[in-house]
Order: structure tokens, then C-alpha cells, then sequence
């Protein structure tokens, strides 16, 4: 006779006149990760810009998911102070296994109906794959849903056993897989949807009697298919959504997918790449169509550009807002805004806190820091603007300095628009230098220059005539 199958939809609450889920997602995070060979916890490796495990945790938001648990162990205080009260946290003091690690977050799952598993190493994973997999669970009613993958090479992973029927059996490690089940190419992705009350009830029943002596989270499966309740695995045709980092290589290897797909999608939105393979733009960035983009950039953070930008080669931008129109040439510019129609460098540096205005041309060598610069004004050539407030169309001569520190404090300098600062000119903070006034070349000033006057602040020339001469004499 078939056994009847227990049909489970999760525990749900009546609320206001309907059922409400409640999902929860716990993301397992307290492994060592010794084939990173690192300090730090593997977890907090970076991939253009973000911690590994932000991403797991983002993608489970994405879903709609409010509350995310992190079960954390190895270097735990340091995953706490990275990423705050974001998230609640449950220790696992002793890594004993996947199922072990679900076990310390008993408390956790109490009120859920659903909990979302996923691994803190998975940073590729999409909101529309866990969606899919979210949607396959409720539709079949199912106690268990595995995301499993088909891999080219299964080398490492669980392996997905299913009878002829295609009806999942079980999922055996790597190193508890005889020969045969090696050959097996579906993998378990180490994502997975659980009914809340059967996680626990199965948790409950795990055992270690493997080659690990580990509690595996993949036993609830046979445990739960043992007891009559429909479990099953759905693969996502994007392997690379499950794709682990437990190495360098493999970090190497899922940041250049992440790179690629973060292209792509600015490339769909009428952003030109010269070269995509060699250009590497953060999550969070936003840029505007018809921007071109060099060769050898690293946009970052919450960098905004506007359209039609030229961002030229192996410029860095860091959380910088840079408006329409605006040229870089080879520079580095951090937590800065530019305004539309500048021009900065080649080999400028723009330093945090600066507001450039519209149509500005700063040149090469030439670096910012804290400064206001108003709209029109040319900084062409080797120079300092730091701690200053510039205002419009004002013409700095090459290699002047804003000597903006001494020695103990940092002090503003003021230039009011249509000011000339002549060449190799130093302005010797707090200083004035009013509308229209100019400053002569090699000065160093240390008084307000008043509007419309010129200060010489600078030894008058003398001439020995025919000093040389009587020298060559001696
Ligand atoms: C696990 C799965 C395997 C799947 C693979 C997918 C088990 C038994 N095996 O194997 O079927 O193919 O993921 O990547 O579940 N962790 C803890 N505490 C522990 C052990 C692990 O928090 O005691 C965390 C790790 O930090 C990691 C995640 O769980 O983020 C996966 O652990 P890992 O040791 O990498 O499991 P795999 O051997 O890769
Ligand atoms: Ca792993």
C-alpha cells in the first residue's frame, strides 16, 4: 500500500482575518574557513566592497524577510562589530556540524513558520533564485526545499541521491559518498527552506555517525522523508548562485562573476565599457546612460555618476557624486561631490569633504581637501587647496600651496571670486584674498588682500651687474 503523504504549510498564525507567515532566515557563519589561510574570519572577506556574508543576508531580505539570525562562532566578535544589531546573533561555541549550527538558533525559529538556511560563504546568491526556491517550497507544500545546482565538477559538495523516479532519497557528503554517488552531479547549493516545526523536530533526531562526526543539516531529510513528509530539491539552471568561497581562488573566481554581472547591468542601463573585464563598479553604485567608463576603474561604495560622463582610465571614485558631463582623466576622488561640466586631472587628487562646482577645470598634480570651489574657477597645475573656500572664476597660477597647517592646527583660507593667485603663491591660513584682487607671482601671504588690489609679498629683485665676471676674477 503507498504511504499517504503528510502535507505540511507551515505554521501560520490567523491574523486580522488571514493566515500570516512569518519567514525567518538563519545564515551559518561560525566555520573557520582554514583554507583561507587568514586572520580573519572567512566571512568578512571581501567581494567588491561587501562582506561575504552580506550578501546572504541581503539576499534574504530581498525576499522579504525581516529578521535574519547569524549563527556565529569563529571570530565571532568581529562578525558582531561588522555588522551590528542589522541582525541577531546565536553562538555556536563548538563547530560541530551544519545541523549543530541550526540547533544553536532553536530559540530563533520558535515563531516562524518558515526559516530560510543559507551559508554565509554563498555570496552569489540572487533575491530571484531564493524567490524561486521560496515559491517551489509553499507551492508543494514541501517540509523541506534543497536549491541543488547541476555542476560540471560536483567535486566537494553534497550530492543530491534520487531513486529512478527522480524522488529525492537524501543528500551524502563527499566524504561519505560511496563511488557511485561521486558520480552524481547535482549538488546541494547548502541553501534550503524549512517547515519551522519539522526543522526542529528533525533537528532533535540528528545524529553524527559519519565520517565527519559531524551533525549534518542534511540528515533532516531523511529523517523528515522517513517520517512520511514531502521534501524535495529544486536546481537553479545559474550554478554560479551556489558557487562557495572556501579558498583565494575561489573568492578571485566569485568576484569575477559579481564584477560581470554588476557590468552587465549598467551596461543594459547605456553605460559604455571600454573594457568590462577590466573595470570593477561596487553593488551600490549608480551611473547615468551614456557615461563611458575606461579601463582599469574601481567605482565604489555609494558613488552616484551622472550622464554622459567620461570616467577615464584607472581613475578611482570612493562615495563621490559626480553630476552630468564631467570629465576625469586618471585620478583618485573620495567622499566628494562634482558638479556638472568639470574636468579633473590626469592625476588629481580630490580628498574627503570637497565641493567642486560647475565647469571647473582641476588639472594635473593638483589636490583637494575640505575646500569649497566655486563655479568657472581653473586650479590647472601643481597645486594645494586644502581647508579652503574658493569662490567663482577664480585663476590659481601652477604650484601654488594653501598652507592650511601649522603644525598644530588646521586653519581656512578665503578667496573671493574672480581672484588671481599667481604662480608658486603661499597662502598662509587664515588668510583673505578678496574679490577681484591678485596676488604676484612667489608671493607668501600672510594679510587679507583687499578687492581689486595686488599684493607683493616677495623680496624686490636686485641686480649685481657683472658679479660673475668679477667673480670668475677671484
Ligand atoms: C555544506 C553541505 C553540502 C553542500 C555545501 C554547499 C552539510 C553537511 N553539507 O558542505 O552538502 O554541498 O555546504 O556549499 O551541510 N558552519 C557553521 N558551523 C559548523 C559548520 C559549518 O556555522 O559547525 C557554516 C560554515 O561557516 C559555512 C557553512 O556552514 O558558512 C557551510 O559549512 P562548510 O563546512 O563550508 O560545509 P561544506 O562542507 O561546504
Ligand atoms: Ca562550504
Amino acid at each position: 500500500m503507498k504511504k499517504k503523504v503528510r502535507k505540511c504549510g507551515g505554521k501560520r498564525k490567523f491574523v486580522k482575518g488571514r493566515y500570516e507567515m512569518k519567514t525567518k532566515a538563519l545564515v551559518l557563519a561560525a566555520g573557520q574557513g582554514t583554507r583561507m589561510k587568514s586572520n580573519e574570519s572567512k566571512v568578512l572577506h571581501q567581494v567588491l566592497g561587501k562582506s561575504l556574508v552580506e550578501y546572504s543576508i541581503l539576499a534574504a531580505k530581498g525576499v522579504g524577510v525581516e529578521e535574519v539570525c547569524l549563527i556565529v562562532g569563529h571570530k565571532a566578535e568581529d562578525v558582531k562589530k561588522k555588522l551590528g544589531d542589522s541582525v541577531s546573533y546565536a553562538m555556536q561555541k563548538e563547530q560541530l556540524g551544519t545541523g549543530h549550527a541550526v540547533m544553536q538558533a532553536i530559540d530563533f525559529i520558535e515563531d516562524a513558520s518558515e526559516v530560510i538556511v543559507l551559508c554565509g560563504d554563498t555570496p552569489l546568491i540572487t533575491k530571484e533564485t531564493l524567490q524561486m526556491m521560496l515559491d517551489f517550497h509553499r507551492e508543494k507544500q514541501n517540509a523541506i526545499t534543497v536549491l541543488s545546482t547541476i555542476m560540471e565538477d560536483p567535486t566537494g559538495y553534497g550530492r543530491i541521491v534520487r531513486d529512478d523516479k527522480g524522488k529525492l532519497l537524501k543528500i551524502v557528503e563527499q566524504k561519505d559518498a560511496s563511488e557511485e554517488e561521486k558520480q552524481i552531479t547535482e549538488i546541494n547549493g547548502g541553501i534550503y527552506t524549512f517547515d519551522a516545526k519539522l526543522l526542529k523536530h528533525a533537528l532533535s533526531k540528528l545524529n553524527n555517525n559519519n565520517v565527519q562526526g559531524e551533525y549534518y543539516l542534511t540528515d533532516t531529510i531523511e529523517i523528515l522523508l522517513g517520517e512520511g513528509y514531502k521534501v524535495d530539491a529544486i536546481a537553479t539552471s545559474e550554478s554560479d548562485d551556489i558557487a562557495g568561497v572556501n579558498s583565494r581562488v575561489q573568492l578571485a573566481g566569485v568576484t569575477q562573476v559579481m564584477k560581470r554581472r554588476i557590468n552587465e547591468k549598467h551596461m543594459a542601463n547605456g553605460v559604455t565599457f571600454i573594457d568590462p573585464e577590466n573595470t570593477y563598479v561596487e553593488p551600490d553604485v549608480v551611473i547615468g546612460k551614456d557615461t563611458i567608463i575606461e579601463p582599469g576603474c574601481m567605482i565604489q561604495g555609494t558613488t552616484v555618476i551622472g550622464e554622459g560622463c567620461r570616467i577615464g582610465y584607472h581613475t578611482k571614485l570612493t562615495n563621490m557624486i559626480i553630476k552630468d558631463h564631467v570629465d576625469i582623466e586618471t585620478s583618485v576622488l573620495v567622499d566628494s561631490f562634482v558638479d556638472e561640466g568639470t574636468h579633473v586631472g590626469p592625476f588629481a587628487y580630490v580628498r574627503p569633504n570637497s565641493h567642486i562646482g560647475k565647469n571647473i577645470k582641476v588639472g594635473d598634480f593638483v589636490e583637494i581637501k575640505n575646500a569649497n570651489i566655486g563655479d568657472g574657477t581653473k586650479i590647472s597645475h601643481l597645486t594645494y587647496v586644502g581647508d579652503a573656500d574658493v569662490g567663482q572664476n577664480v585663476n590659481f597660477g601652477c604650484g601654488t600651496v594653501v598652507v592650511n597647517y601649522d603644525g598644530k592646527k588646521k586653519h581656512r583660507t578665503t578667496i573671493g571670486d574672480h581672484a588671481f593667485i599667481g604662480c608658486n603663491t603661499n597662502l598662509v591660513s587664515p588668510v583673505v584674498v578678496e574679490d577681484h584682487a591678485y596676488t604676484a607671482a612667489g608671493s607668501t601671504i600672510t594679510k587679507t588682500v583687499p578687492a581689486n588690489s595686488l599684493a607683493i609679498a616677495r623680496a624686490k629683485q636686485e641686480n649685481k651687474e657683472n658679479w660673475v665676471i668679477k667673480k670668475r676674477q677671484e
